[in-house]
């Protein structure tokens, strides 16, 4: 199916890539809004930590270390003391429990979520099984975003408008979803794995948005560039120091890298835009087979299947 086909998504056939200097940097004030941040701890997520707490949201930095967590509040606050930051130690959210008791201790400590950006993510250069029986990659950039989507659906309706905002990347294109070793993907490839993962998140970003139609709640996917971060330098092997050296060579930095999620998550331009892809905040086709309503309705579903979570049949119509 060509882009923009697919029901429900729009999609801009105009759009061109703009340099940056040219592309709308005027996010609006989220004076107190509750902002979920997941990978808070990396290279972009800080930037994006420090672009919400900058515009007054009070952000929910989730971090798998609290050591790392609590360093990330000292460094943002030493930058921006009135910053309104709260530490949550997930745990790894590439093991559905963990994603799970996030959702649920989310759901404990907030009345409402406002926005919730799905920024954690990683490369594996070796394939591993989780102890749910899942591909590391799969689990983490795939599996983990739809758990704590779904478990905090409602919260999310109730705090209407709200955004949700899924960092994907461009490594989606020329990928295709690999229906028989979704769980497992073998024979494995690490650059496949994690290009396939993010097609996957831009199909589910779709089938949210679709899910979520009439609520108030919008559902965008990013890619961010290429940034100077620590991504794939959890790998201890060649591929982590390629991808170290490239990025610090060809990347820019996590401040501008971020701009796009702060922007979905801020802008009152983007309000009504959901099951769009951005690229230095503008809407941008992704690949053709990210259009897909078929694919996107089965990815959807196997991922009910295989975390046991269900999207609620029943949400309430914006406004009710
Ligand atoms: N950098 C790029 O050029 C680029 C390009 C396109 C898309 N992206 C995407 O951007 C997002 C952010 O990546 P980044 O570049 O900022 O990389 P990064 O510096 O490696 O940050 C990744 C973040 O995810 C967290 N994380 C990783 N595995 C986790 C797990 N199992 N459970 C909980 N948290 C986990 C990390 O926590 P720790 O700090 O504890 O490790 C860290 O906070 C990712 O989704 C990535 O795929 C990056």
């Amino acid at each position: 199916m060509a882009p923009g086909h697919a029901k429900g998504i729009r999609w801009q056939p105009n759009v061109r890539v703009v340099p940056e200097s040219e592309a709308p940097a005027a996010p609006a004030a989220l004076d107190g809004r509750v902002c979920v941040l997941s990978g808070a701890t990396g290279g972009l997520g800080r930037a994006t930590a420090r672009g919400l707490a900058g515009l007054g949201a009070r952000v929910v930095l989730l971090a798998r270390s609290a050591e790392k967590g609590s360093a990330l509040v000292s460094s943002i606050r030493a930058e921006l003391p009135e910053a309104r930051l709260e530490l949550l130690v997930v745990g790894d959210l590439a093991n559905l429990e963990d994603s799970a008791a996030t959702a649920d201790r989310l759901l404990e400590r907030y009345s409402r979520i406002d926005v919730l950006v799905h920024n954690a993510g990683a490369i594996f250069s070796r394939r591993e099984i989780t102890t749910n029986g899942f591909e590391r990659t799969f689990a983490l950039n795939v599996l983990s975003p739809f758990v704590l989507t779904c478990r905090l659906a409602r919260r999310l309706v109730e705090s209407a408008p709200a955004r949700v905002v899924n960092v994907a990347s461009a490594a989606h294109r020329m990928r295709t979803v690999p229906w028989e070793t979704l769980a497992d993907r073998r024979p494995y490839r690490p650059l496949g794995a994690y290009g396939e993962s993010k097609l996957e998140l831009i199909l589910l970003t779709h089938e949210f948005a679709r899910r979520f139609a009439g609520t108030g709640v919008t559902v965008n996917s990013l890619h961010p560039g290429l940034v100077r971060s620590g991504f794939g330098r959890n790998n201890p092997d060649g591929l982590g120091r390629v991808l170290g050296w490239t990025l610090s060579v060809v990347g820019r930095s996590p401040r501008i890298g971020a701009r796009t999620s702060v922007y979905l998550a801020s802008a009152p331009e983007v309000r009504g835009s959901t099951g769009e892809y951005f690229v230095r905040s503008r809407a941008h086709p992704s690949s053709a087979a990210s259009y897909d309503p078929a694919a996107e309705r089965r990815l959807f579903e196997e991922c009910e299947r295989m975390s046991g979570c269900r999207f609620p049949a029943q949400l309430g119509p914006e406004g009710s």
